[in-house]
């Protein structure tokens, strides 16, 4: 995933387009962009519409803050649901 002009102002461009995040069962977030991720060296990376990336929650990566797959081998469980920290409604459709 490098980060490109290129890739920065496709981004940019859809920065109003719905980015989504799925938590996988005992992995990571997958999050499909658009997205701007700013790691903790501040290091930016810029991921397309529709572009997925694997973001690590087991905390075991030596990719951090990507998966590297270690959840697998470590034993990681997590619950995939969203535990009511959320008002976990359905969304209304705004116009
Ligand atoms: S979730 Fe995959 S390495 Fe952490």
């Amino acid at each position: 995933m490098a980060c490109t002009s290129a890739n920065k102002e496709a981004a940019m461009d859809n920065v109003s387009r719905e980015v989504t995040i799925k938590a996988r069962h005992n992995g990571p977030y997958l999050v499909t962009g658009p997205i701007r991720l700013i790691d903790a060296d501040g290091s930016e990376y810029y991921l397309q519409e529709g572009v997925n990336v694997a973001l690590c929650r087991c905390g075991h990566s030596a990719t951090k803050p990507f998966c590297d797959g270690t959840h697998k081998t470590g034993g990681f469980e997590a619950p995939e649901r969203c535990l009511c920290m959320l008002d976990a409604r359905p969304r209304e459709e705004t116009v």
